[in-house]
């Protein structure tokens, strides 16, 4: 069966549900672990549970079907899959609810086979690539009322057309390829979400206009690697349309930069070693992507790198840098770093901290490197003790903190062009927003500003957020 057949298919299941759901009021919750990709899917779970009937709380206790969405990334997200589970399994005993687990940890069989015996009352298990199967999997579960397991091990595919539910109604995200053929050795995600395939530039154009339309301001697009948006497709001669003038993703950025109402353009995330020349053109061209990007190091030593499988040595990341700061007026950059890869010495590890003051990131997430079962890391004999990895990482947090104090000092007196995203959490008389640097900004507002790019002058700066005030200049 074609994508489209099988999504028309599962348009019937929802159906299908709808009914067997009519006037029982039900409702759903849903917890999302992991990356902006992982909540993009959850927009499409929540999409289809909408469309079955269900409505979302946030109070498990009195949810009819409770949903998660599984991150592997890292061990710690298994800890709280786990603790839930056990909290679950009192409201399965009481009411019955529904549990469907879901996501990168399903497609792993050490994990589905410890939820098989040690949490037998899951009702479906659904993995990456079977997720636009939720409604027939659902439907199975009311109908036939057996537990149900729906993983397969693919290349995987692209579904298109499926119901999405959004978080936000000023920030939308738009998931433009998936999967990755990087194989870094500490990484599952190549296991467990497939190959590399990108969406026709059609599909990602029109969902681009359509949410225009909808009065959204700002697009995040994603991919396990977006800078490499279309790359198999071309080097294996893969047919895709082009379409106006998307061949690339240099070419789309500037396609969605034409597209009226949209007025910021972010991405997560690049791989440095797919950064052409004509990527950092279209950023420095282009007026509303914004000029925060974010670049994975990973490690500042050239070995680590190298038996990361990363591609790139210190000195091509730190030039890499050079360009783009020299291509693109009022750069900033974000990172992601692994402290305490298999073998890394306290010299190696110097490295990274060395990097870190030389380019002055805006903004570093940090990781205590994780063994995962299948990758060639978990594999390496030399992996340092937890103690260790402990430490460099308190040592390299402590140099990312003075570096984002010094850095928030800069902003102070500056006008910044600020996305009003809506009432402040702690203090509902403030507003907040964003800078194009993806600083959070508190500010006293009307709401009518909500979801505007207005200017406001940063009057003073808090380890995680500015104070600004309206300019009106
Ligand atoms: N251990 C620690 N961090 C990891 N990441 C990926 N795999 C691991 C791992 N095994 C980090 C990388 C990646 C980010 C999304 O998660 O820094 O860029
Ligand atoms: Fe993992 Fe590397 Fe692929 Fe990123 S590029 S998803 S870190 S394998």
């Amino acid at each position: 069966m074609d994508t489209s057949a099988e999504i028309k298919l599962q348009e019937q299941y929802i159906k299908k549900v709808k009914k067997i759901n009519v006037n029982k009021d039900l409702k759903y919750t849903i917890l999302t672990m992991g990356c902006q990709l992982n909540e993009n899917d959850s927009e499409k779970l929540c999409g289809m549970l909408e469309k079955m009937g269900y409505i979302r709380t946030d109070n498990q206790k009195e949810a009819d079907i409770a949903v998660f969405n599984t991150c592997c990334v890292r061990e710690n997200a298994e800890d709280k899959l786990f603790g839930k589970l056990g909290e679950l399994k009192r409201l399965k005993e009481e009411k019955g609810i529904i549990i469907a687990i879901g996501g990168c940890m399903m497609q792993e069989k050490h994990i589905t086979d410890k939820i098989k015996q040690s949490y037998p009352f899951v009702d479906i298990l659904f993995g990456t690539h079977t997720l636009h199967k939720f409604p027939e999997d659902l439907h199975k579960v009311l109908e036939e009322k057996r537990k149900l397991e729906d993983i397969i091990d693919i290349e995987g595919k692209i579904y298109e057309g499926l119901p999405i539910k959004r978080d936000s109604n000023i920030k939308a995200s738009v998931t433009i390829m998936n999967g990755c053929n990087n194989f870094c050795s500490y990484c599952i995600v190549p296991y467990v979400r497939g190959r590399e395939r990108s969406r026709q530039p059609r599909n990602i154009i029109n969902e681009v206009k359509d949410l225009a339309k909808q009065g959204y301001k700002e697009i995040t697009l994603l991919g396990q690697n977006v800078n490499s948006y279309l790359r198999v497709e071309r080097e294996k001669n893969i047919l895709f349309e082009e379409y106006e003038g998307v061949n690339s993703f240099a070419t789309l950025l500037t396609a969605i930069n034409k597209i009226d109402g949209i007025e910021r353009i972010r991405f997560i995330s690049p791989h440095p070693k797919d950064f052409t020349d004509d990527v950092i053109d279209a950023i420095a061209t282009c007026d509303k992507v914004c000029k925060l990007v974010h670049l994975p190091l990973q490690s500042g030593n050239t070995k680590v790198l190298k038996e990361m499988n990363r591609k790139y040595t210190k000195e091509q990341y730190l030039e890499l840098v050079e360009k783009m700061k020299a291509k693109i007026p009022n750069l900033t950059l974000s990172t992601d770093i692994i402290v305490g890869f298999p073998g890394e010495t306290d010299e190696e590890f110097e490295d990274t901290l060395d990097v870190v003051r030389k380019v002055g990131f805006e903004q570093v997430y940090m990781f205590i490197y994780s063994r995962r079962v299948g990758t060639p890391g978990d594999k390496m004999e030399n992996q340092i003790p937890e103690d260790i990895k402990h430490k460099r990482f308190d040592k390299l947090k402590a140099l990312v903190e003075s570096q984002i104090e010094e850095n928030n000092q800069k902003y102070v007196g500056t006008i910044q062009k600020v996305l009003v995203e809506g009432e402040s959490k702690n203090n509902k008389q403030m507003l907040t927003g964003r800078t194009d640097s993806n600083k959070v900004v508190i500010f006293e507002g009307n709401k009518e500003l909500i979801n505007q790019v207005i200017k406001l002058k940063i009057v003073s700066e808090h380890m995680w957020y500015l104070k600004g005030a309206i300019y009106e200049g």
